[in-house]
């Protein structure tokens, strides 16, 4: 384990103003996002779709790292060179997603473990031969009057640090990503609580097994109400109870926090992390965004599966990828948003 290497890596994925992008949606997952809207499911569509995102003017200004998918890290841009090439040139560095999805967890109706464990140790060195220098691995959370469970906890928990021990092993920094769900009716302070706890559990067990906390990066939800709660925390609200919560559970040695988005509006992922960095507190950590959704939605529809659209859905995927490197720096505004890229 080269641990300067893999301190280098995590401080550069969370440079100052910048970001992740993260678009490393499994098959599934991708073909629900295209068949809303209308767009063909099929490898050549994803291709195109992936490289429009890549390929917008000054993306690198505000992109640190992007993450991939397995077949995305083996496909070819449509100018011929390889993903991880063109990242590569652009000053991106290329991460992939590792794990093979939240499963049901035995004899807890409703919660899930994340599998991929087996045979990650040869996944992670061919990974790196093509070119990945992070990865990453989602652990899910439900939030409900029974859930999230002891049980869930741990063994979410363990399964992240072993992915974390392993990508270490191979000079891969781990994303690690514990995210609360954002769906149900409950309140912010259910959020902070299951958040916190999750959180403590994850940092407990990667200490436990060796992993340098240095070389890693955080990927957590935001502490929010319930996208069906009955009353709504506010931005600010929002930003104080996460910030409260990092800092009870994350060590000073972590280098960098790159939220999710979660179901949050594209407005309301750039507003929360704005507001975050502009508390007035000394963070010891970056605090930044590695967004799915709320980097892209936006950019897809404007896309629409339709190459005449390509240049304008790039400017699209600039523009929001620009809010939130502002937010990262504390510097994002509502008004902003009527600004071209
Ligand atoms: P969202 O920002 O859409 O939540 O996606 C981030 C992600 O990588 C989920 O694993």
């Amino acid at each position: 384990m080269d641990i300067e290497a893999l301190k280098q890596t995590a401080q550069a994925m969370v440079a100052s103003g910048k970001g992740i992008l993260a678009m490393d949606e499994s098959h599934p997952t991708c073909a629900k996002r295209f068949e809303k809207l209308g767009i063909p499911t099929t490898e050549e569509k994803r291709q195109e779709y992936r490289d429009m995102l890549l390929t917008g003017e000054g993306i690198e200004n505000y992109i640190a790292a992007a993450i991939l998918f397995d077949e995305t890290i083996r496909q070819k841009m449509l100018s011929g060179i390889s993903f991880t090439e063109h990242l590569h040139n652009l000053g991106i560095i290329p991460g992939i997603k590792v794990d093979a999805g939240a499963k049901p967890l035995a004899g807890f109706p409703g919660e899930t473990v994340t599998e991929g464990l087996d045979g990650l140790r040869d996944r992670l060195s061919e990974y790196y031969e093509l070119g990945a220098r992070f990865a990453k691995w989602r652990a899910v959370y439900t939030i409900s009057d029974k859930t999230p469970s002891d049980a869930a906890n741990m063994a979410n928990a363990h399964a992240l640090a072993r992915y974390a021990a392993l990508c270490q092993e191979a000079n891969i920094v781990p994303i690690v990503e514990p995210e609360v769900l954002i769906n149900g009716d409950h309140t912010i302070e259910q959020s902070f609580i299951a958040t916190q706890s999750a959180q403590k559990l994850v940092f407990n067990q990667l200490r436990e097994q060796g992993v340098a906390l240095e070389g890693i990066v955080l990927k957590p939800s935001m502490v929010t109400s319930g996208l069906d709660a009955a009353e709504k925390a506010g931005v600010e609200e929002v930003a104080k109870r996460t910030i409260e919560c990092l800092l009870s559970t994350v060590p000073a040695e972590v280098p960098g926090i790159a939220f999710l988005s979660g179901g949050q509006t594209d407005e309301e992922a750039s507003a929360h992390l704005s507001a975050m960095n502009s508390l007035g507190k000394e963070l010891p950590w970056n605090v930044t965004f590695s967004y799915g959704r709320a980097l892209q939605q936006a950019a897809m529809s404007a896309w629409n599966g339709n190459p005449d659209n390509v240049e304008a859905a790039r400017k699209v995927a600039v523009h929001r990828a620009r809010m939130n490197g502002l937010a990262s720096l504390g510097q994002y505004t509502p008004d902003l948003e009527q600004q071209a890229a």
